[in-house]
């Protein structure tokens, strides 16, 4: 039984600035457990991981980045987050099982509350509303210099670009967002510098994983 929510099952999320592999890293993380617990965790992600928040997702990912103001916008994650809740997440964790998501609430708190700016009180206001207590065990946050990370998404050939057309400043206030959310949360945020190859970054992740959870 986990301490932090009080479901049998384990909640992990992966959090980080674009381009910073997360994707990948949650694929092998999730190998990983399936090889240590015989059981293969859910890997769902954010926005989406319902069939509602999936079509909340397109809503929000596609067009030009005026299409929606920060308000409309962080509304729609907490909506998208809240059917991922309580129709993938937490019926999965009831079941004992585990569950790692790519992106979570830190994301909303980062690219919403410090990147576009609405302000971390307001942000925090819907989380308490839409989630409550609830939070994850373990929270890996992928860190690397914005410039970086936005360099390794201009390949990308699908049309959910709306968030990777803003300003790098909006990615720096970002990435120190992040830093701020793993200060005040250190009982559940780790941070790894992901400006290293796949194979070393997914290494540090294992060995996190069960320092905190398997121990
Ligand atoms: P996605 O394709 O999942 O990008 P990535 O591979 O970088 O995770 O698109 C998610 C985008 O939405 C990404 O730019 C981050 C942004 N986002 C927010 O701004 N707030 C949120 O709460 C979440 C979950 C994502």
């Amino acid at each position: 039984m986990s301490k932090k929510h009080g479901y049998p099952g384990i909640f992990i999320t992966l959090e980080g600035g674009d381009g910073t592999g997360k994707s990948t890293q949650a694929r092998l993380l999730a190998e990983f457990i399936e090889e240590k617990r015989g059981e293969a965790p859910l890997l769902t992600r954010e926005p989406g991981g319902a069939p509602g928040a999936d079509e909340i997702r397109e809503l929000i990912l596609t067009g030009e980045p005026e299409r929606w103001d920060v308000v409309g916008e962080t509304l729609l994650f907490y909506a998208s987050r809240r059917n991922h809740l309580r129709l993938t997440v937490w019926p999965a964790l009831e079941r004992g099982e585990w569950v790692i998501s790519d992106r979570f609430a830190d994301s909303t708190m980062a690219y919403q509350g410090y990147g576009n700016q609405l302000g971390p009180d307001k942000v925090q206001m819907i989380h308490d509303v839409s989630v409550g207590q609830f939070e994850p065990d373990l929270t890996i946050i992928l860190d690397i210099d914005p410039a970086k990370g936005i360099a390794r998404t201009q390949g990308r050939t699908n049309n959910e670009d709306r968030f990777e057309k803003m300003d790098l400043s909006v990615h720096e206030r970002m990435r120190d967002g992040f830093y701020d959310i793993a200060k005040k949360n250190s009982h559940r945020c780790v941070i790894i510098d992901v400006d290293r190859d796949i194979d070393t970054i997914q290494n540090d992740l294992r060995q996190i994983v069960m320092e905190r959870l398997f121990s």
